[in-house]
C-alpha cells in the first residue's frame, strides 16, 4: 500500500507535498518523489528509501517551486524499490506525470500493446504502464485530460487511487478512484485544494473533506472549480463532510514511538470504544450502530468474523465471546482465504468485518462477496468514512483514534471491547446468559480501563525482562481458550517488529509436536491467569520446564504457584475469564517494542511492512 498527496492552490506545493508524506509514510516507506509545475515547467525528483532521503535529495538539488503538485511514497508491488521504480512516473514527452497507489491487474497486456505502438518504459511499474496509456489516447483520441483518464481507466482491472497533472493544464489535478482509498481537501474557498491517500495530511489545512467513492473521477481545478463525475462520465454531486480528525492525534507527544504512544492509549481508547454505549449502572449496552441490526444476530444460525493479521486475532476472541455469552456458532476466517475458496453462505448469516484500516483488500473483496450471497454485513472499523464501512450495512467504530504505528495496539483492545458489548448485548436479548452474570460483566468491562492503566505501571520490569530475551533467535507464545488469540497477537507483535521468529499456540498443543522445540535457548511466554484450565496450563508450563525451557509467565496478581515455577513473571490484574485478552495482551505489546527497540528495530515503520495492505 502506499501513500499520495497532491496539491493545488495559492502557496507553494512542495512543503506541503513533504509535511504529507511524512504523515503518510506509515502507509509505505521503500521510496518516494515529489513533482511540481512551475511557469511551465515540470521539476520531479525521486529516489529509494524514506522520506527523508528524498528531503536531502531536493534540498541538495536547490529545491523545488510551484503553486502545483504531487507526491507518493511507496510500498512496493511492482518491481523493487529503487529510483526508476519510484513515483511519480510519466509519459514519455513529459507532458504528464502521475501518482498510484495499488494494483493494475491487467498491466501486461497493456504494457505489450502500447509496447508495439512504440512506447518504451524506464521501470517496471504497473503505474508508468497507466500514465503511457492515459497520454497514448489523449494524443491519438485528441481528448482533455480528464477525459483521458476516463477512457483508460474504463480498459484498467484492479485498484487505484490515482493523482494525474498535465503541464498544459496547470490549473487542474485529476484525482480518480478505485479499491484504494483518496480523500480531497477544500481549503480556502476553493481557492487551494488537497488530495491525499487519508485525512492525515489533509487535517492541519482543511476540515472539508470529499471523500471518493469508487470509478469516480474528481476534477480539481483552481479557476473552474471542483468538478466530479464517475467513469460513465455522469456529473456527481461532492459530499463535503466535515472531519472529526485531531491534528494532535498524529503528533507522538513526547514518546519515542508511534506503537508506544498507542500502547500507552489503551486505557483511553478502550474507554473511547466503550463511550455513549455501555451504562453498567443501569445494566445497558446501546449499540446505535448497530440498533436496526441486532435480532439478525439473536436469530442467527452462524456468524462469520472477517479479518487480517491483528483483527483476524481480534476475531477469534470475537468467537469465544459469542459461544461462550450468546450461544451462536461462530466461525473465523482469514478474510484472503475466505474470498477464494468458494465457502458456504446463507442468506440469514451475520457476517462480522472487522478492520483497523478500514482498506485492507483481502477484507473488502470478502465482503463483497458475502454480500453478494445475501449475508447481513456488520463493520467493525476504526477510520471514519473509510472503504470498509462503507461496503458493510452496519457497523460500530471503535473510536481508538489513528494508529500510525504499523504494529496493531490499540487497535486490538478496541476490536475486542466492541466484539465484548456486542456479545453481551446479544447474550442479553437472548437470555443465553444470567442477568447477574450480565451485570457483573458490564461492571467489570467497565473497570477495564483503570486495570490497564495499572498494568501499564509495569511497563519497567518488563522492560527488564525484554533485555534478557531480545537476542533469542526464536519464542513461543502459550495460551488456553480466550489467551489463545492473544498468544497469536503476542507472536505476531514480536515478529514483525523485531524480526524474531515467534509462534503462538494453544498451550495443550505443545505435546503434539511443537514441544520438541524446547529447550534452553527457547523463551516460552505462558499466558498463565487464574481462572479457565489454570490446572491444565500449569502441567503445560511443567513440560516445559522437564525440557529446560525459559519460562516468562504472566500471572494474576498475588498467584504463587506458576510465579514460583517461571524464570520471570509479570503481574497482571484480576478479570473475568471472558474480559482476560484486554488485559493479557499489554504486557506482551510492551514486550515487543522494548525487544525490538534495543534491536535497533523501526518499530513504527517495520521492513517490508505497512499499515494497510490495500493490496492482495
Ligand atoms: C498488525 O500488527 C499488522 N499491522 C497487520 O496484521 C494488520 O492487523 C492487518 O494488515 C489488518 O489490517 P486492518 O486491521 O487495517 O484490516
Amino acid at each position: 500500500m502506499c501513500g499520495i498527496v497532491g496539491y493545488i492552490g495559492t502557496r507553494q506545493a512542495y512543503p506541503i507535498l513533504i509535511n504529507g508524506l511524512r504523515r503518510l509514510e506509515y502507509r509505505g516507506y521503500d521510496s518516494a518523489g515529489v513533482a511540481t509545475l512551475h511557469e511551465g515547467e515540470l521539476q520531479a525528483f525521486k529516489c529509494k528509501g524514506k522520506v527523508s532521503n528524498l528531503e536531502s535529495l531536493i534540498s541538495e538539488q536547490g529545491g523545488i517551486k510551484g503553486q502545483v503538485g504531487i507526491g507518493h511514497t511507496r510500498w512496493a508491488t511492482h518491481g523493487p524499490p529503487n529510483d526508476v521504480n519510484a513515483h511519480p512516473h510519466g509519459s514519455e514527452d513529459n507532458g504528464l506525470v502521475m501518482i498510484h497507489n495499488g494494483i493494475i491487474e491487467n498491466y501486461l497486456p497493456l504494457r505489450e500493446e502500447l509496447t508495439a505502438r512504440g512506447h518504451q518504459f524506464k521501470s517496471d511499474t504497473d503505474t508508468e504502464v497507466l500514465i503511457h496509456l492515459i497520454d497514448d489516447i489523449r494524443k491519438n483520441a485528441d481528448v482533455s485530460i480528464f477525459e483521458a483518464v476516463r477512457i483508460a481507466l474504463g480498459e484498467v482491472v484492479g485498484a487505484y487511487a490515482i493523482v494525474v497533472m498535465d503541464v498544459n493544464t496547470p490549473h487542474q489535478l485529476i484525482a480518480a478512484k478505485k479499491g484504494s482509498p483518496l480523500v480531497v481537501g477544500i481549503g480556502d474557498q476553493h481557492r487551494e485544494y488537497f488530495i491525499a491517500s487519508d485525512a492525515t495530511p489533509i487535517v492541519e489545512h482543511t476540515k472539508d473533506v470529499v471523500y471518493l467513492e469508487d470509478e469516480e473521477i474528481a476534477i480539481i481545478d483552481v479557476v473552474e472549480g471542483f468538478k466530479l463525475k464517475n467513469i460513465k462520465n455522469q456529473e456527481k454531486t461532492p459530499y463535503v463532510q466535515a472531519l472529526e480528525l485531531k491534528l494532535e492525534a498524529l503528533e507522538k507527544s513526547g514518546y519515542e514511538h508511534f506503537m508506544l504512544k498507542e500502547i500507552y492509549e489503551q486505557p483511553r481508547s478502550i474507554r473511547d470504544s466503550m463511550r455513549g454505549r455501555l451504562r453498567a449502572d443501569i445494566g445497558k449496552v446501546e449499540l446505535g450502530g448497530i440498533r436496526d441490526y441486532i435480532q439478525k444476530f439473536v436469530h442467527a444460525k452462524r456468524i462469520i468474523i472477517l479479518g487480517c493479521g491483528t483483527s483476524w486475532h481480534a476475531g477469534l476472541v470475537g468467537e469465544y465471546l459469542f459461544e461462550d455469552l450468546a450461544r451462536v456458532p461462530v466461525e473465523v476466517e482469514y478474510a484472503s482465504e475466505f474470498r477464494y475458496r468458494n465457502p458456504v453462505i446463507y442468506e440469514d448469516d451475520v457476517v462480522i468485518a472487522i478492520s483497523q484500516s478500514g482498506e485492507t483488500a483481502d477484507t473488502l473483496a470478502a465482503i463483497e462477496l458475502a454480500k453478494s450471497k445475501g449475508a447481513t454485513i456488520i463493520g467493525i472499523c476504526n477510520v471514519i468514512g473509510s472503504s470498509i464501512p462503507r461496503a458493510t450495512h452496519a457497523g460500530s467504530y471503535t473510536h481508538a483514534g489513528p494508529e500510525i504505528g504499523v504494529a496493531s495496539t490499540k487497535a486490538f483492545t478496541a476490536q475486542v471491547t466492541v466484539l465484548t458489548l456486542m456479545a453481551l448485548h446479544v447474550a442479553h436479548e437472548k437470555g443465553s446468559i444470567t442477568s447477574s452474570r450480565y451485570h457483573r460483566l458490564l461492571i467489570e468491562l467497565d473497570s477495564i480501563p483503570e486495570k490497564v492503566e495499572k498494568l501499564l505501571n509495569r511497563n519497567g520490569e518488563i522492560k527488564e525482562i525484554a533485555k534478557v530475551y531480545k537476542d533469542a533467535p526464536n519464542a513461543l507464545y502459550l495460551g488456553r481458550g480466550y489467551n489463545f488469540p492473544v498468544a497469536l497477537e503476542g507472536a505476531l507483535k514480536l515478529k514483525e517488529i523485531s524480526y524474531i521468529h515467534a509462534e503462538g499456540y494453544p498451550a495443550a498443543e505443545m505435546k503434539h509436536g511443537p514441544i520438541a522445540l524446547i529447550d534452553e535457548e527457547m523463551p516460552v511466554f505462558f499466558i498463565a491467569p487464574k481462572g479457565g484450565a489454570y490446572e491444565k496450563i500449569v502441567s503445560n508450563i511443567q513440560e516445559v520446564k522437564a525440557r529446560k525451557g525459559k519460562i516468562i509467565a504472566l500471572i494474576t496478581e498475588g498467584e504463587q504457584q506458576v510465579g514460583g515455577m517461571a524464570d520471570h513473571s509479570i503481574q497482571i490484574p484480576d478479570t473475568d475469564e471472558c474480559l482476560l485478552p484486554l488485559i493479557t495482551v499489554v504486557p506482551l505489546q510492551l514486550l515487543s517494542y522494548h525487544i525490538a527497540v534495543m534491536r535497533g528495530c523501526n518499530v513504527d515503520q517495520p521492513r517490508n511492512l505497512a499499515k494497510s495492505v490495500t493490496v492482495e
